[in-house]
């Protein structure tokens, strides 16, 4: 397991509190559920860290959707940096070549499309090639200021949100309301990268273990558990339990 120790306990956890469905919803179609209309909607960070295959993108899609909030990929934002990396023909291992290509670069994520200098490219950004390279460009400590800037002026932006990635309750928003972790055995999150992607279940194991050292040994904002993040394995848990929970934990500070 590449993790660091301190993986919380599943007794642990928050206990799950049942939002309730939108036909019991008063406010209507579209409206934050009731649990969150007492609290300022600017006040509200959700983070959710966690290694590749976790089930991260969607659970964090789902969550930010039923509690009525905006959401962030910031992994989007490293693959995005990566393509005008690549597209300009520079090392991505190369510091001063990749924070020149990122600086001219425009980034910019809305209604959960990637933009790169007003393309969208959120198609793209998943390819091997990106894939490939993102931990190299994201292990630059100048171009991840710059994108946690960018990160941090969204949030801003948009009052607050759920936003996802590997350092955003730790370095982004350590004062967030609501810090998760989500984890998985290596092996159960490259099933469910293989059954998404068609992919051989071997290869994908392979690449997610190759990442997971790169993105927690790096030195600049490694992969790590955020001081006062509630780890959540979704190994054995449905994705119903899992967005149950994170709303559960949610509800719970409001
Ligand atoms: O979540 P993802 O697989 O799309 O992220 C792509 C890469 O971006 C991941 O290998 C590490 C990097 N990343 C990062 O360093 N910091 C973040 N906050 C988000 C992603």
């Amino acid at each position: 397991m590449f993790l660091p120790s301190g993986r919380a306990p599943v007794s642990d956890f928050a206990p799950i509190v049942r939002i309730p469905p939108k036909s019991d919803n008063p406010s209507g179609a579209g409206e934050p559920p009731a649990f969150l209309s007492s609290r300022p909607v600017s006040k509200l960070i959700v983070t959710l860290d966690g290694p590749g295959g976790t089930g991260k993108s969607t659970v964090s899609r789902v969550v930010a959707h039923k509690a009525g909030l905006p959401h962030l990929d910031t992994g989007a934002f490293y693959r995005a940096a990566t393509l005008a990396v690549l597209d300009s023909g520079v090392d991505p291992s190369d510091g001063t070549e990749v924070l020149r290509v990122v600086s001219r670069s425009r980034l910019a994520q809305e209604s959960g499309r990637m933009y790169l200098n007003g393309r969208d490219v959120s198609i793209e950004i998943r390819e091997e090639e990106v894939t490939a390279a993102v931990s190299a460009v994201s292990a630059h400590p100048e171009v991840r200021k710059r994108l946690v800037d960018m990160q941090r002026a969204w949030a801003e932006a948009h009052g607050g949100g759920v936003v996802e990635g590997r350092d955003i309750g730790s370095v982004v928003f350590p004062d967030a309301t609501v810090k998760v972790f989500l984890d998985a055995s290596p092996e159960v999150r490259a099933r469910r990268r293989a059954l998404e992607t068609g992919e051989a279940e071997a290869a994908v194991l392979e690449d997610l273990s190759r990442r997971d050292r790169l993105d927690s040994t790096r030195a600049a904002s490694p992969l790590i558990i955020p001081h006062g993040a509630v780890v959540i394995d979704t190994s054995d848990l449905t994705f119903d339990a899992v967005v149950d929970e994170v709303l559960g934990l949610i509800d719970a500070k409001s």
